[in-house]
């Protein structure tokens, strides 16, 4: 019964406040969408978004690190060869009559310097490692911190398509929308020729897609990969968000990660792993696996085999493995609880565990290579199982335990 109220919410808001609400359509020509919005997505995390005039579509994958949405632009031409293999699709700002190029030499377009390092109250530092958005005078701009693109600022029109609000409030367009255009691009570690075409940006930036459509809040409830492709992140005012959940205050964000929380500790079940030191804690969607620093995934996988006794233990593509009995329940296996502030977070083991054969199970936790601060994260595998709202504007994060698939669908009936 609880879950369906997001969808009739969803009805109540299109039918009775639409008429009120829509100031965005009145303060803002530029941006036509409806107060709620759902994004679907694949399960490999790529949305489709289509841009430009006449339209074309790419598929982008949300990224919480990067504070721009971009592209590749290069065109495979005698300066830019392609591979053959390359199937990105590459924006060409000349073939649509709504582009317009931006010049950084405008310091109220250029992108700026983020503040300062700053020490929260639980005195975890954070550092400025790095600048993420960065552009020279000749306009060439670095949009996140490992660099997997540079290139120039860009606007054009963008069209997000929900298929499942009704056809009416389906679409959300925002003219002169900013984004990266890539002239220089390489492709993170294990996404080479993944059918990638670019990024978008979940972060807080004021060039994020967030902030472009002017949203605060969004949310995402991560069924199992297992049990279909087709997810969604509610945006505005579908966004789940408060309620019953459990709200955990973010710590500032950081040049790399927008939405971190303070780690108090870590448990295997009742097993406490650190209780003496708090760090910190990156919540990002777009990043797969968790990530723990090496002396805390050592202590994990130390744990982990005190508490399943005595079986072989290997890795595959720096996962921590190891063979079990045949059909063995993979909820009987120990929970690894993450200790936030006022609440502890138990990572779904459908999210923790992965099947590699009817024999062998892996962690889906891996050593972070991170050699700055940001050495903890939790990934889109952790996130399996629970409602997770964002407010950008109070800076919290809202967590509740869920099953996802039977809650998304009850809602829709
Ligand atoms: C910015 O650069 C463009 C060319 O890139 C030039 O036309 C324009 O006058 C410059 N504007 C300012 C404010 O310097
Ligand atoms: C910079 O860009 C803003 C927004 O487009 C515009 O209002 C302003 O006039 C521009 N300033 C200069 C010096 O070009
Ligand atoms: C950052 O630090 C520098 C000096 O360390 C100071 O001049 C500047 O005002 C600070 N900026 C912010 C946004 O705090
Ligand atoms: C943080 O540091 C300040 C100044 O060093 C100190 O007064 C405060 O008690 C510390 N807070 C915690 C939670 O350790
Ligand atoms: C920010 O932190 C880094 C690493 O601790 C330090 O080297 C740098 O001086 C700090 N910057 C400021 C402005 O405090
Ligand atoms: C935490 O405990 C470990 C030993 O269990 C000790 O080596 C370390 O110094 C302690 N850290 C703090 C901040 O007290
Ligand atoms: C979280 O778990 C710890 C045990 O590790 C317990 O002491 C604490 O009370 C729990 N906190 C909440 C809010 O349930």
């Amino acid at each position: 019964m609880v879950s369906s109220i997001p969808l009739l919410f969803l009805l109540l808001l299109l039918h009775f406040t639409v008429p009120t609400h829509n100031f965005i359509l009145e303060d803002d020509p530029s941006i036509y969408q409806p107060n709620g919005f759902f994004l679907p997505f694949e399960s490999n995390l790529y949305v489709e978004i289509t841009i430009g005039t006449p339209t074309r579509t790419f598929n982008l994958k949300l990224d919480s690190s990067t504070h721009l949405t971009y592209l590749e632009c290069d065109s495979c031409d005698d300066d830019h060869q392609c591979s053959p293999s390359d199937t990105t699709k590459h924006y060409d700002g000349k073939s649509s009559n709504t582009f317009s190029p931006i010049s950084c030499n405008n310091s109220s377009l250029c992108p700026n310097i983020l503040s300062n390092n700053s020490t929260n109250h639980y005195n975890v530092t954070i550092t400025k490692a790095s600048l993420s958005l960065l552009c020279t005078p000749s306009d060439f701009c670095r949009y996140d911190v490992s660099s997997f693109s540079t290139g120039y600022l860009v606007s054009d029109t963008i069209q997000l398509t929900s298929s499942i609000t009704d056809q009416e409030n389906s679409l959300s367009i925002v003219h002169g929308f900013v984004f990266g255009c890539g002239t220089s691009n390489r492709a993170p570690p294990g996404e080479e020729n993944s059918g990638v075409d670019g990024r978008v940006s979940l972060t807080t930036h004021r060039f994020s897609l967030l902030s472009q459509l002017r949203v605060i809040r969004f949310s995402h409830c991560l069924w199992p990969s297992s049990a279909g492709s087709r997810n969604f992140i509610r945006l505005g005012s579908v966004a789940e968000y408060g309620g019953d959940m459990m709200l955990v205050p973010m710590l500032d964000a950081t040049e790399s990660y927008s939405y971190h929380l303070t780690l108090f500790g870590i448990s295997l079940e009742q097993e406490r792993l650190r209780s003496n030191e708090t760090s910190a804690i990156a919540i990002d969607i777009g990043t797969y696996y968790t990530h723990l620093e090496t002396s805390l995934y050592e202590k994990v996988k130390e744990e982990l085999m005190t508490q399943i006794g005595p079986m072989v233990a290997f890795e595959v593509d720096e996962l921590m493995c190891f063979t079990t009995e045949v059909g063995l329940d993979i909820d009987s296996l120990p929970k690894l609880t993450l200790h936030f502030q006022g609440f502890n977070y138990t990572i779904s083991n459908k999210g923790l565990y992965i099947r590699d054969s009817p024999t062998s199970l892996c962690m889906a936790l891996v050593r972070s290579t991170m050699d700055d601060e940001e050495k903890n994260v939790l990934g889109a595998s952790g996130l399996v199982d629970h409602a997770v709202g964002y407010d950008t504007s109070q800076r919290m994060l809202a967590f509740q335990q869920r099953d996802c698939l039977t809650d998304f669908v009850d809602g829709m009936l």
